[in-house]
């Protein structure tokens, strides 16, 4: 059958993965679908229906390692204009696009006057992205406990889109929010009312001016990664517990432990996702060995 026929987005064959991911890793996709608006995403899982295939939906590939032999499967990305939406209502409830980028959330939120989304800040994602895997950071609050912000803490109600195409509007109570997950990872992501307040400009942008400083300081963004590889369990940092097996700068082909950040895996060049999945194996029988603890991959992994 013709697959383009009635899609009015790109669709590309035999797609290299690896240029969509932040890790610089990745082998084709059978089908590689840029939907233009809500029509041709419903068309694109249509197709995919038609032909048996599994559907993926890639936002920035920032948390992502896809197999080198890619993936037998259409690959929906929500890069059209449509999927981008930036919008204010009653003052501060932001209408914030599926595909657009974290960046531009941050700081077109900041041009009203608004604050509460400062912490995401530096996370390389898109909104869609961010609430399927309830993104945030960790920090330290006063008293030197951790205090943990993530999107699903502000979440109004999203707007998604089933397997089969239709659209449905989730509002908070009706969404499960976890450490690094939610129940929105089975939706397509197609938009999400997030909460502001108003707050003044400077003091909002000095904020978000200490959440990129203290991300340059800790993370290695030297070389193509996907941020962090494990979880952190339950009270305790991944990243020192690697660092603690000695295991900095081990190195399996192209695929290396940062020496900034024990939790950064990065590809110094041609890494596989071979050799990467290699390297997750002796960082996690390490730890398990001195500090009986398994640790769970938080990227997700392709193919
Ligand atoms: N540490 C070490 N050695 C290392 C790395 C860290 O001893 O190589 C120690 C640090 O000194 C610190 C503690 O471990 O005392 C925690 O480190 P850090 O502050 O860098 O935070 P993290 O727990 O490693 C988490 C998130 C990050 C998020 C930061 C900042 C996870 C798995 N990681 O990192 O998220 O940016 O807090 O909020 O939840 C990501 O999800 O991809 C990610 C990078």
């Amino acid at each position: 059958m013709n697959w383009q026929k009635g899609l009015k987005g790109k669709v590309r064959l035999d797609e290299p993965l690896k240029k969509h991911t932040t890790f610089k890793i990745g082998g084709p996709a059978r089908f590689f679908i840029e939907p233009i608006d809500v029509e041709d995403l419903r068309l694109s899982l249509g197709l995919a229906k038609k032909e048996g295939l599994p559907v993926f939906v890639i936002g920035a590939g920032s948390n992502l390692l896809v197999n080198d032999g890619g993936l037998n499967g259409v690959i929906i990305r929500l890069c059209a204009s449509y999927f981008k939406e930036f919008s204010c209502y009653n003052g501060n409830i932001i209408n914030a696009g599926g595909g657009l980028a974290l960046g531009r959330l941050v700081w077109s939120v900041w041009e009203m006057g608004l604050s509460g989304a400062e912490f995401l800040t530096g996370i390389p994602g898109t909104v869609g992205g961010a609430l399927a895997m309830n993104a945030g950071v960790s920090e330290k609050g006063h008293n030197r406990s951790r205090i943990t912000r993530s999107i699903g803490q502000i979440v109004q109600s999203v707007t998604v889109m089933d397997s089969s195409g239709r659209i449905r509007i989730l509002g908070k109570k009706e969404i499960n929010f976890g450490y690094r997950e939610s129940s929105l990872s089975r939706y397509i992501i197609l938009s999400a009312l997030l909460k502001m307040k108003k707050e003044g400009k400077s003091r909002i942008n000095r904020r978000i001016r200490s959440y990129l400083e203290s991300r340059l300081i800790t993370q290695d963004l030297s070389k193509p990664s996907a941020g962090c590889i494990f979880r952190n369990p339950k009270g305790d940092s991944a990243g020192r517990l690697i660092d603690s097996c000695g295991l900095k700068g081990k190195r399996i082909g192209d695929a290396a432990v940062s020496l900034k950040h024990a939790n950064f895996i990065l590809n110094l060049g041609y890494s596989s996702s071979r050799e990467v999945i290699k390297l997750m194996d002796l960082i996690e029988g390490k730890v398990k060995e001195r500090f009986d603890i398994d640790l769970e991959p938080e990227i997700k992994i392709w193919g």
